[in-house]
């Protein structure tokens, strides 16, 4: 017997719902690894990533509704079962929603810099983010962040590097990246376009003995 075409309710995680920490079972219909990426846009990486592995939960979150459901209807088109797409604040689903220790990777791509003093606060990453960020990840879980903005990843990277429980190294090109890529998005194709510098690191939760 076929199985029916996903239909967009399939993807679409209604954010209304929330309340306390996420049933990654009950979200996914399985107990695979989940992995986040925060800020899909339009999903470029996030379809990538799930049709090249499709043993890993992907989680989609995407403020901007118009994205969000262009994400998820790519998914859709693509009758990718392991994804799900939620509009909501990433930071209160990481901080508020994430059971502790339930991701195996954070994916956050050209993060919007808010380059204005007045807009900072709007930033994801901060010292709250990160702390929350870290206890989300598995032992040996990953972050990986990758962005055009000099100014912020000057912010970014102490951040991580003074959370005692992660430890950072050199960020790998996704294997679903194309050549001269990093992870392949809308957003760094049209930076590296204009022959931007990209900068990037992985941060790993360390393995307490
Ligand atoms: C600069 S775009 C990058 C999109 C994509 N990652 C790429 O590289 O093409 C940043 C995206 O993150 C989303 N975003 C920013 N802050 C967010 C937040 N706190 N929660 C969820 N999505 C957020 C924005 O709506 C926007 O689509």
């Amino acid at each position: 017997m076929t199985e029916a075409p996903l239909s967009i309710e399939d993807i679409l995680l209604p954010a209304d719902q929330l309340d306390g920490p996420v049933d990654w079972h009950q979200i996914f219909g399985n107990d695979n690894p989940v992995e986040i990426e925060i800020g899909t846009g339009k999903g470029t990486f996030l379809i990538n990533a799930a049709r090249a592995n499709p043993r890993i939960n992907h989680l989609g979150i995407e403020w901007a509704n118009k994205y969000y459901k262009y994400a998820a209807d790519r998914a859709r088109r693509w009758d990718l079962s392991n994804i799900r797409m939620i509009r909501c604040d990433a930071k209160d689903l990481i901080i508020l929603h994430t059971p502790p220790q339930s991701v195996q990777t954070l994916h956050i791509y050209f993060p919007d810099p808010w380059p204005k003093k007045r807009h900072r606060k709007r930033r994801l990453f901060d010292a709250k983010f990160v702390a929350a960020a870290v206890e989300a990840l598995i032992p040996a879980g990953r972050l990986h962040v990758v962005t055009d903005h000099k100014e912020y990843f000057d912010i970014i990277e102490p951040l991580l590097a003074d959370c005692d429980q992660f430890q950072l190294s050199d960020f790998k090109p996704c294997d679903t990246a194309q050549l001269g890529e990093w992870v392949g998005t809308n957003f760094e194709r049209k930076y590296l376009a204009q022959g931007r510098t990209i900068y990037s690191r992985t941060a790993q939760r360390i393995i307490s003995s």
